[in-house]
């Protein structure tokens, strides 16, 4: 049984560039093992938001928790250490070395040979393990960065836009394997293709102007009002 004490805490988080107002005061938690995204149009801060709480962006003002430990203020490099893993848009693999070779440069060096073995089944790299990294399919690629940022281990694994240029069935079979996840990792994926969100089915956080907007399951959000018309750029 998972507990009810939220993995990561959001309290009045903001981030200010100059007079601009990038992200404000966005409260949220999020619960252990639990799948969530983040949406909202270009522009509306999801960024932001995902670099401030791995720490590659200060907060300007509010406090991020993991667990009980307040995590503003630290490095990038501590906050991954204590757990909390993140997948940049664009892959950033070893593009010489194998796909298990690139695991055994992410995996910890005591890392069980049989949860790298789990790992490369779920992002469906089994039938690649041998395969150069530039090599692989861009689809591959992403699903290659995702693998080893689990090989971490980590308790929170953020996404950003995991599926750009990916193709509709790759898209797809990300859906599924993150919905695989559930249960086992704190995953926060920040997305904009709306079919695989609605597959994704997860807990949805709508950020606009830097704001949440609103919040719930997928189901709620596809339905509020406000969310589509901002979706449909009447607000
Ligand atoms: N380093 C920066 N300096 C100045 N402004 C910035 C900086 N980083 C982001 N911004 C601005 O903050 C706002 C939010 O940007 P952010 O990248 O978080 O949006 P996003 O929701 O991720 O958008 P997209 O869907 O296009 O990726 C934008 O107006 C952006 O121009
Ligand atoms: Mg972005």
């Amino acid at each position: 049984m998972t507990s009810n004490i939220p993995i990561l805490t959001l309290n009045n988080v903001s981030r200010t560039f100059g007079t601009f107002k990038a992200v404000t005061d966005v409260s949220e938690t999020f619960g252990p093992d639990e799948l969530n995204c983040i949406i909202g149009p270009n522009g509306a801060g999801k960024s932001t938001l995902l670099n401030m709480i791995c720490g590659t962006l200060p907060v300007s003002s509010g406090s991020i928790s993991f667990g009980e430990t307040a995590i503003h203020g630290l490095s990038g490099d501590k906050i991954a250490r204590l757990g909390i893993a993140r997948k940049f848009q664009v892959p950033s693999v070893f593009e010489s070395l194998t796909v298990f070779e690139n695991f055994q440069v992410s995996a910890p060096a005591n890392s069980d040979l049989a949860i790298l073995e789990e790992i490369l089944s779920t992002v469906n790299l089994v039938e690649d393990l041998d395969v150069t990294a530039s090599d692989l399919p861009h689809g591959k690629k992403q699903w290659l960065e995702i693998g080893m940022a689990l090989t971490m281990q980590p308790k929170v694994l953020l996404l950003d836009e995991p599926t750009a240029g990916l193709s509709a069935d790759e898209t797809s079979a990300t859906a599924k394997f993150l919905r695989g996840l559930v249960g086992k990792v704190t995953v926060v994926v920040i997305e904009h293709d709306m079919a695989f969100v609605r597959e994704l089915g997860a807990r949805t956080i709508v950020l606009h102007h830097g704001e949440v907007i609103a919040s719930g399951p997928f189901s709620e959000i596809e339905n509020n009002e406000f969310v589509r018309d901002v979706y449909l750029g009447r607000r």
